[in-house]
């Protein structure tokens, strides 16, 4: 993954210039000029309580922090919290712990409570290098978890864990760095392993669980509630509007990093913080790349490019991918293999109802990309569409991109991709007239009673269409900056 990239340059040249208007995204909290529409803590509370209903008698879940990671030396990777964290608590800084228990809890005074938060203890010195924290004071009012206490506390604390007959847990993350400060989540890890008695080996015991980690928050994750949908709908309309602008804007000479700078400007502009995966701008044969994430082609000529890029707004990933052809007209094989991609993702909605097997939108898929690159002399016998259609149809969206859940029978408030590509490198075996054309088309459908609803329909998909959005005047086609000096600035 490419780490969080910053266009602030871009952005402060371009803001005045762009016709965008970002709407109701970054309505500003008064006093803290905050977005006003994350998610509130009475959602957190919510999925705690869906998640106790789930939950075995006498049993206890614990969700931990996802660990910091080294970018180089002393600075680290943008930090990405775990959407498990972010979902039942709404805390996003590492280094925490969240217990949540089927059955209240009384401590030794008597107080009752149904979790535990350890969070991050507030340093002033850390916080003016590295950020502002919510700390327990915040972890209350802010998220409504007043049983919050710092991570120190954790090792003290008293929680007898043999009085439960379940103790949920994920697999512990291999490579987490122990670093100077005693409460980091290295340190909680073991604090928690040596409290719970958590044994070396869980073969042939039922008491410690990670697979029902998984179990149960796909349970809750992959159906998506009235809130969440707000911001997803929101993820996947500005990744349109990524592509939109893009296909516009879309010239020869551009680079594959331009087109990626262009696609993330205009999600920041909406206001998504991040990308959910490294932006994929594929151009000819790189897309056949399936996640080519490098970007590095410094020319995309006349090319098609596959653009495979999703905003994450509030935390809520989009998925969402065009082939777009740069010349602003599909070449004949082109457009033969880019209909034939967008007939089979036409033959798998037909297939999306609440209730219908997941497997059978897939085989209609299938079949249609099969039959078409046999009728045209790609492949021999239909057993070997797999060669150029490497990947499955789709993928639940959500918190994670490739999101947690099941992947038998479609449920309504299920949001997954339709996805069908084929991807043709050079030296395949078939005629050189095909080599190096790769077509991706990619959707995001929320999964309705009687069929579906298309969230990504902000970008044209039909061949003519996407034509005619490349052939309109775009607000950056004037957008030039000043060539990068080749000899030393002069001195005063
Ligand atoms: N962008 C990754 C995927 O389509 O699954
Ligand atoms: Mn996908
Ligand atoms: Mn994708």
């Amino acid at each position: 993954m490419n780490i969080r990239i910053r266009f602030s340059i871009l952005l402060l040249v371009l803001s005045s210039s762009f016709s965008l208007q970002a709407q109701n995204t970054n309505q500003a909290n008064a006093t803290e000029s905050l977005p006003a529409d994350y998610l509130p803590a009475s959602f957190h509370a919510g999925r705690r309580e869906a998640l106790r209903a789930l939950m075995p008698e006498k049993s206890v879940m614990l969700v931990l922090a996802y660990p910091t990671r080294t970018f180089s030396n002393d600075v680290d990777y943008f930090y990405h919290a775990n959407p498990d964290m972010y979902y039942f608590s709404g805390y996003k800084e590492p280094h925490s712990l969240l217990l949540i228990f089927k059955e209240p809890q009384t401590d030794s005074t008597g107080k009752t409570y149904s979790e535990l938060l350890f969070v991050q203890k507030r340093n002033a010195q850390a916080e003016q290098w590295t950020g502002r924290r919510l700390g327990t004071e915040g972890a209350g009012t802010k998220l409504g978890i007043t049983a919050s206490f710092n991570g120190e506390a954790f090792k003290d604390f008293s929680i007898d864990f043999s009085k439960f007959n379940k103790i949920i847990y994920d697999r512990f993350p291999a490579d987490v760095p122990n670093g100077s400060d005693k409460a980091d989540l290295f340190d909680l890890i073991q604090q928690f392993k040596q409290k719970a008695g958590v044994p070396e080996s869980l073969a042939g015991q039922t008491r410690f669980d990670t697979r029902l980690y998984r179990e149960l928050t796909g349970k809750l994750r992959e159906i998506k509630t009235p809130e969440e949908m707000v911001l997803l709908r929101k993820a996947v309309e500005i990744s349109c509007q990524g592509q939109n602008e893009v296909m516009k804007a879309m010239r020869p000479d551009m680079s594959e990093l331009e087109i990626q700078g262009l696609h993330e400007y205009v999600h920041k502009k909406y206001g998504a913080e991040e990308v959910g995966y490294g932006s994929i701008i594929g151009a000819g044969e790189n897309g056949c790349v399936l996640h080519y994430e490098e970007n590095t082609k410094t020319r995309i000529g006349n090319s098609m490019v596959l653009m495979d890029v999703g905003a994450e707004y509030h935390g809520y990933t989009a998925d969402v991918t065009r082939t777009v052809p740069a010349s602003g007209k599909f070449s004949a094989e082109e457009k033969i293999i880019y209909n034939l991609v967008y007939e089979a993702q036409e033959a798998a909605f037909k297939k999306l109802k609440d209730g219908a097997s997941w497997s059978d939108a897939g085989t209609a898929a299938r079949e249609v990309l099969a039959d078409g690159l046999l009728k045209n002399g790609i492949i021999k016998d239909k057993k070997e569409v797999g060669k150029y259609y490497p990947h499955g149809l789709s993928h639940h969206i959500g918190l994670d991109v490739h999101d947690r859940g099941t992947s038998q029978v479609l449920k309504k408030d299920m949001v997954i991709t339709i996805e069908p590509g084929i991807y043709i490198p050079e030296g395949s075996n078939c005629d050189k007239k095909w080599w190096g054309i790769a077509v991706r088309i990619e959707d995001d459908a929320l999964i309705t009673q009687n069929g579906y609803e298309l969230l990504s329909a902000w970008a044209p998909r039909k061949a003519e269409d996407v034509e005619k959005m490349v052939s309109q005047k775009s607000a950056v086609d004037d957008f030039k900056l000043a060539p990068l000096h080749t000899t030393p600035k002069k001195a005063f």
